[in-house]
């Protein structure tokens, strides 16, 4: 079927603090963005991407980003909104009516690879909405506002999630018009759906799909590439 994907790219990175937005900073040869868009494009399933970049930085995108990369499915560059939440929402509106399946995938998420993608499609057009995780590494504690420990959840029910998060696309429309009715605000978009009630599934990925955040990601990133280009 028809499958559609939607790039949140409006971020602004206040924890990277770079001069420049953390998705248009360069990684080996390319900018992270240009490479996470090169991602979705040789995923033959993908048929469109729309890409959610800051209010204003449209031309920029295209003149930076998109100029003399060859890439044939982006359908749309569309301003973001305040939270991810509305970027992601943004772009979801703009999808044709017909979308069968939505593939959101973090700008900042350069170093997805095929497999992981496809694995994903594939659990999301049996259950409805999948996404990729990997097993936490580190004991996590739940903490007050002050830094006193409340409690620890075990270890082996936590699962860090990342993107790409596919859904049928009545599924992840339903649940962003429920959440904003709500005002319900979510870091991803499985929780808008597991408010809705409805069966999420996660698929094991790969420690190295990152989300470029901190300065230190950088380093790590480039790492990982060097080591695939052996
Ligand atoms: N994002 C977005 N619109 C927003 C906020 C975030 O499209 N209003 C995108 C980011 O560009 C990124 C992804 O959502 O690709 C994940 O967000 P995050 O890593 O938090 O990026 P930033 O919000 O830019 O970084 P920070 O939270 O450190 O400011
Ligand atoms: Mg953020």
């Amino acid at each position: 079927g028809n499958i559609m994907a939607v790039i949140p790219a409006a971020g602004i990175g206040s924890r990277m603090g770079s001069g420049i937005k953390k998705q248009y900073l360069m990684l080996g040869n390319m900018p992270i963005l240009a490479r996470t868009i090169r991602a979705m494009e040789d995923n033959p399933e993908i048929q469109g991407i729309v890409l959610v970049v800051g209010p204003g930085e449209e031309a920029y995108c295209r003149d930076y980003i998109l100029a003399g990369k060859a890439f044939s499915k982006v359908m749309a560059v569309v301003p973001g909104g305040d939270h991810r939440q509305s970027s992601v929402y943004n772009g979801l509106s703009f999808l044709p009516g017909e979308t069968q399946l939505v593939l959101i995938h973090d700008g900042a998420r350069p170093l997805v690879q095929p497999g992981e993608i496809s694995r994903v499609i594939e659990a999301a057009r049996e259950v409805g909405a999948a996404a990729l995780a990997v097993p936490l590494k580190d004991t996590v504690k739940v903490v007050d506002c002050r830094g006193w420990v409340q409690s620890t959840p075990p270890r082996e029910s936590l699962w860090a999630v990342q993107t790409p998060q596919v859904f049928r696309y009545g599924i992840i429309m339903e649940a962003h018009r429920k959440a904003r009715e709500a005002g319900l605000l979510a870091t991803d978009d499985c929780a808008l759906v597991e408010f809705l009630g409805g069966p999420v599934k996660l698929v094991a990925g790969s420690y190295e799909n990152i989300k470029i955040t901190t300065p230190e990601d950088l380093v790590l990133a480039e790492a990982f590439l060097s080591r695939r280009r052996g």
